[in-house]
């Protein structure tokens, strides 16, 4: 049996990617490390509570101390980083828990893999680490930046990142390659683009605007709306992660991106028409601070050297994402009181 330790994966992504390997191979046990934070939630994870194979630990990925315990007690193969602070508005208004959970957690994790995984930890000169083991950080396309209208984001590009989100990732990016060229640990970093699909925070722009739509309140668009995003099922990143974790030649990093390149202004218009609602509820106002214009990732390195490809068109995975908000309306009501409901009022009250 493998062990696959998922740091974050009461989260959106990290809860649908555990589902996904459940059912994909049996026979490896997870065990899901996540500190619960707003974003997380266990109530993602309930139909695979039960599982013999799965486990849910609640703890911090920056405590090194618990980082060795669970090395100890489960000793993992390979460990899959989704954990982290993900979104960029929250990134303006408080900067700094991005940089020790996205950075410093990224390094305990490192560090404690390098103790447990590498053959002679105390020889410097040793490349040496036990077999089949993986670091696989889950990172973004924001590292590279914003484009202009046309291009897009490769692997070779330098990092550019703009948001205090992005620069917290493209350190640990930095800091993951560091481990890889200096200590030889076999790592793979991924950098997706905006993934949309079940269990998403309604702080993002597909949940929020489902959310708000359902509830006609304002439609809080940034700027003029024409900011260009390219759209990724979740069910095919976790696909991609899969794919990687399985086949990434070390030390690689892999971009995933779902060839589904929209402004925002047409996808908040769509879920507008899908439910039925009116135009009327759009609300242009003050733009994001330092907001990238355009992002558009190449899969060409992943499709042709791993064999991995995007299987959901945009106008498929909208509609049954709009289909899940509108039958699972409990999740996000459970969701969106509380904390919520005080972000939602200190973000979009002054704009
Ligand atoms: P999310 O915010 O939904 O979930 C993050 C999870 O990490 C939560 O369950 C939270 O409790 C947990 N967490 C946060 N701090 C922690 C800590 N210190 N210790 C342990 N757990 C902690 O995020 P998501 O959208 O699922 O994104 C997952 C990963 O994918 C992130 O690393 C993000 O940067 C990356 N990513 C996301 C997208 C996207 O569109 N959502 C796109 C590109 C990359
Ligand atoms: O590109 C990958 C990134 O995508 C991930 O690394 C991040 O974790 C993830 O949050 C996402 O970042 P974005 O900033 O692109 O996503 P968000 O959903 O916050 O915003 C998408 C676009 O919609 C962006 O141009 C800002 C705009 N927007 C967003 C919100 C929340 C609005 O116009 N109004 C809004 O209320």
């Amino acid at each position: 049996m493998r062990t696959i330790l998922v740091t974050g994966g009461a989260g959106f992504i990290g809860s649908n990617f555990i589902k996904m390997m459940l059912k994909k191979h049996p026979d490896y046990r997870i065990v899901n490390v996540d500190v619960l934070t707003y974003a997380g939630n266990l109530g993602n994870l309930s139909e695979i509570d039960a599982s013999e194979n799965y486990v849910f630990v609640k703890t911090d990925i920056r405590n090194r101390d618990a980082m060795t315990e669970i090395f100890k007690v489960y000793s993992p193969d390979a460990i899959v980083n989704f954990a982290a602070e993900s979104h960029v508005d929250r990134s303006i208004e408080e900067p700094e828990i991005f940089l020790t959970t996205n950075i410093i957690g990224t390094h305990v994790l490192l560090e404690t893999a390098k103790k447990f995984w590498k053959i002679d930890s105390d020889d410097k000169y040793s490349r040496e680490y036990k077999p089949g083991v993986k670091f696989l950080q889950v990172s973004t396309d924001e590292v590279y930046g914003a484009l202009g209208q046309s291009g897009l984001f490769v692997e070779s590009m330098p990092l550019l990142p703009n948001s205090p989100y992005s620069a917290s990732k493209a350190s640990a990016d930095l800091i993951v390659r560091a481990y890889n060229e200096t200590f030889g640990m076999p790592v793979n970093i991924t950098r997706c683009s905006n993934n949309y699909g079940p269990y998403q925070f309604p702080e993002k722009l597909i949940p929020l605007m489902i959310n708000n739509c359902l509830q006609e309140k304002d439609l809080p668009v940034y700027g003029d709306g024409m900011q260009v995003r390219d759209w990724l099922h979740v069910f095919d990143h976790c696909v991609a992660i899969d794919t990687v974790l399985h086949k990434g030649k070390d030390g690689e990093v892999y971009n995933i991106g779902g060839n589904n390149e929209k402004a925002n202004i047409e996808i908040v218009k769509l879920i507008i028409n899908t439910l039925g609602k009116s135009e009327d509820l759009i609300k242009y106002v003050k733009d994001r601070p330092g907001h990238d214009r355009r992002y558009a990732i190449d899969n060409t390195k992943i499709t042709t050297e791993l064999g991995w490809k995007p299987s959901y068109t945009f106008e498929q995975g909208i509609k049954e994402t709009i289909q899940w908000y509108l039958d699972n309306k409990e999740w996000t009501d459970n969701i969106a009181t509380g904390d919520y409901a005080k972000y939602y009022e200190k973000m979009y009250s002054n704009v």
